[in-house]
């Protein structure tokens, strides 16, 4: 497999971030919020969103949103997603960590397997295996999981009344597989993920991130 395990050792020491969670979930919002916080601290930060984040990554990105590309194999999309987390990879986060910034990024593999995997019904061995392709290797250091259940994301979907993209428009029993998805991701993975719960309000979110982020940075110098 092509990827660099000496990335883990040298990136030990500096944190990469990651945020999921269904859409409208507030990863936006927090990760807006946090960057304010960082850079207050003086902190260097990078911040990055999934699909998309360089030109390549970006152009994949309005290929995998385009509401007339209804012909999309589930296979297809996820390769896609995937080919633009890989360039994304190498061309920025892997980087960026080297040279000592906070890297932040709204979506990661997390994403691939609870949409296209426990959404889709794609293999989830398959795409393990993708994603640690995908990610050269690179495991995110904390994972916020902005928990909402399917009625908030209504009320929220309700009172922005903005189009649905491709994805936003599969059906709602999709989002409940996703939504249930999440949590056993979450769960499988404790040591990573910090369950959040998304229907606070946005400063107790905000509040909360801060300490786990502290909290997760004192278990790593330990
Ligand atoms: P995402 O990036 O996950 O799609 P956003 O941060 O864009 O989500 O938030 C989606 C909508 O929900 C926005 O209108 C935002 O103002 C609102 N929102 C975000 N967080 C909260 C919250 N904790 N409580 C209520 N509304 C929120
Ligand atoms: P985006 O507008 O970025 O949504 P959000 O602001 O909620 O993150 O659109 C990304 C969409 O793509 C979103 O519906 C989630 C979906 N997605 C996947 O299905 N698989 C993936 O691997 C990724 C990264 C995103």
């Amino acid at each position: 497999m092509n990827f660099d395990l000496h990335n883990f050792i040298i990136l030990n020491s500096i944190m990469f971030i990651t945020f999921e969670g269904i859409d409208l979930s507030g990863k936006s919002t927090q990760i807006r919020l946090l960057e304010d916080y960082l850079k207050g601290k003086k902190k260097k930060v990078v911040i990055v969103r999934e699909p998309g984040g360089t030109v390549i990554s970006e152009k994949i990105r309005d290929i995998l949103l385009d509401k007339d590309h209804e012909l999309m194999d589930d296979t297809t999309e996820f390769m896609l997603f995937s080919a633009s987390r890989r360039q994304l990879t190498n061309e920025i986060i892997i980087p960026s960590l080297k040279s000592r910034h906070y890297v932040i990024s709204d979506r990661y593999f997390d994403s691939s397997t609870a949409y296209q995997g426990y959404g889709g019904g794609l293999d989830l061995k398959m795409i393990g295996a993708v994603n640690s392709i995908a990610s050269n290797g690179t495991v995110p250091d904390i994972t916020f999981l902005l928990d909402i259940d399917i009625n908030c994301w209504l009320k929220r979907k309700k009172s922005l009344s903005r189009s649905a993209d491709r994805i936003e428009s599969k059906k709602i029993t999709y989002y409940r597989k996703v939504i249930e998805g999440y949590r056993n991701i979450a769960r499988m993975n404790k040591k990573r993920f910090e369950v959040v719960d998304g229907s606070m309000n946005i400063d107790d979110i905000h509040r909360s991130l801060i300490s786990s982020i502290h909290r997760f940075e004192k278990r790593k110098s330990q």
